[in-house]
């Protein structure tokens, strides 16, 4: 959700959320959602945490040295800077490999500046709008929630 939408819905709530599973990494970081969250110490749960297997992503420059530095793959790159920006991750994967070694992102850490050089891939865009015509509609008619 958007940070619109987010006030809209939890202005009615009598418990607000512990967690917010929403649209974020490197290429769409929710830095508008993420200061609305912190208000009431909500965690950001990441959907889409290595972009949906977005080459634009996985294959970036500054992933791809970062890979090579610290011999990780580059979504455990993407993943560490995900759990040093506090977001909760679930990554998908169908290769046995790539699993075990998404799990495998505890032993080094990246550096303010390396984070900072992730921080300058957001581009603002999420992959999927919230608020365009037609979404709210379709998930109040797929979801029955309001017996
Ligand atoms: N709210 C719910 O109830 C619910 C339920 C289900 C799913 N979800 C969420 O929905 C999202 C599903 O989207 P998604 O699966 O597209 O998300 P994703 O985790 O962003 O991307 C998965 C893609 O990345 C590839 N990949 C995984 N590990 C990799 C690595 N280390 N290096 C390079 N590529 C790697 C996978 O390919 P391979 O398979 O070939 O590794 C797959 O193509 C997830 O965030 C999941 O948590 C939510």
């Amino acid at each position: 959700m958007t940070p619109k939408l987010y006030r809209e819905l939890t202005a009615d709530f009598a418990t607000i959320p512990a967690v917010n599973q929403v649209e974020c990494n490197p290429l769409f970081q929710q830095k508008a959602l993420r200061e609305v969250l912190s208000e009431n110490d909500v965690k950001l749960e990441a959907w889409y945490p290595l972009g949906h297997g977005n080459k634009e992503l996985l294959e970036a420059t500054v992933i791809t040295a970062l890979a090579e530095k610290y011999g990780k793959n580059t979504g455990q790159i993407i993943l560490r800077f995900e759990v040093q920006e506090g977001f909760i991750v679930l990554p998908k994967s169908t290769n046995p490999e790539r699993i075990r070694g998404n799990i495998d992102i505890f032993d080094f850490a990246l550096t303010d500046e390396e984070m900072d050089s992730i921080r300058a891939l957001d581009t603002g865009k999420p992959s999927h709008d919230p608020e365009a015509p037609g979404v709210g509609e379709m998930l109040l008619n797929a979801f029955k929630i309001h017996d």
